[in-house]
């Protein structure tokens, strides 16, 4: 198998790497691609040495089975549609396609159908928007979801490299704002991506449009209020959901518990520090919300895991497997 990833040295391409040493996957030929600062760096694969290339136009223009982008919206409009002419399947952690009509938003757990013989481009959800849809899903087929209301408290590694430094230097003492347009530190922060006229932040207007995609349903209502908090890893978001039949909060548990890529923890709570490595949505505090048509829930998940990588690596598979790859 021939892999490339694009956006190698940054947060959610380091993770792919790490995501794909932890299957033991045995690419034939894995490349990796940045900007040109990182041009002749090397990384590791397992113990094989890789040196960093820089992105060019002609990079992409050979066979790969798969090719991965996490180096932003911009990257990913310019060079993805060339990827997709000579390759199989990319898978694009950006944005930039999420919205489009014809390219498939997957989180496989849900909804893998949409990868049996396709090629293209394939975009990767908002790391958030994962996290709450893996029980969403589960509890929306056994009761029918129709409303959520949503409050994020999102780690700053969800802004690349550049937000963990951010809050590095704040906490030596530093003043410089940094990737946000408050001091993060000891603070938080309500606002993630720029407001729209609707009020709502972009990062917020995607919870909605994402959860509605891969859910295949828009008459589910979303409002959501993210929100930046100094941790370093790990998302959390205090779920509220309504449905159209009575909820049974046992059986609800119950379906939580046996759902594959949830870890769902019925006498504690759970905290991103906790998380460590996991690549599962986990989820705990399930209880009525306003009366049996209602629950809520704390949901908490690796952003560049379960949110990035590791869903883009589990797109990989499941495409891999559906079309005889693997
Ligand atoms: N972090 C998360 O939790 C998360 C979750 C979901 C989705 N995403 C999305 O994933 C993408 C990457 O995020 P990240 O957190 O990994 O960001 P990051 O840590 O800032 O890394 C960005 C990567 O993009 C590369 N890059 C930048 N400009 C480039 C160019 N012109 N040509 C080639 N490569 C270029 C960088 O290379 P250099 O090192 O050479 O600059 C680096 O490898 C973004 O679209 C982000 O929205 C991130």
């Amino acid at each position: 198998m021939k892999i490339a990833i694009v956006g190698a040295t940054g947060e959610v391409g380091r993770m792919m790497i790490s995501c794909l040493e932890e299957l033991n996957l045995q690419p034939d030929l894995l490349d990796l691609y940045a900007s040109a600062k990182s041009q002749g760096t090397m990384q590791y694969y397992q113990d094989r040495p890789l040196e960093v290339m820089e992105l060019n136009k002609e990079s992409l223009k050979q066979a790969y089975d798969y090719v991965f982008f996490s180096a932003g919206g911009g990257v990913a409009r310019a060079f993805a549609p060339i990827a997709a002419k000579h390759s199989a399947l990319v898978i694009d952690n950006s944005s930039a396609f999420r919205n489009d009509a014809e390219i498939p938003l997957v989180v496989p757990q849900i909804n893998s159908d949409l990868l049996q013989g396709y090629q293209g481009i394939v975009a990767n959800p908002n790391c958030s928007t994962i996290q709450m849809v893996l029980p969403l899903a589960v509890l929306d087929q056994a009761f029918g979801l129709r409303k959520v209301v949503v409050s994020t408290y999102q780690a700053v590694s969800g802004s690349g490299h550049s937000g963990i430094e951010t809050l590095e230097k704040q906490r030596r003492g530093g003043c410089v704002k940094g990737s946000y347009p408050e001091i993060i530190d000891l603070n938080v922060i309500p606002q993630i991506g720029v407001f729209l006229d609707s009020g709502y932040s972009t990062e917020e207007e995607k919870m909605l449009f994402e959860t509605r995609k891969i859910l295949r349903n828009d008459a589910i209502q979303v409002s959501a209020t993210t929100v930046r908090v100094p941790v370093n890893y790990g998302h959390s978001n205090a779920v509220y959901a309504e449905f159209a039949r009575e909820v049974d909060l046992q059986l609800a548990a119950t379906l939580l518990k046996q759902a594959p890529a949830i870890q769902f923890h019925e006498n504690s709570y759970i905290t991103p520090l906790a998380i460590g490595n996991s690549n599962d949505a986990h989820v705990c505090r399930l209880r009525y919300g306003v009366d049996t048509y209602s629950v809520a829930f704390w949901n908490v998940g690796h952003n560049v895991r379960i949110g990035a990588a590791a869903n883009a690596v589990n797109i990989l598979v499941a495409h891999a497997k559906a079309n005889g790859k693997l």
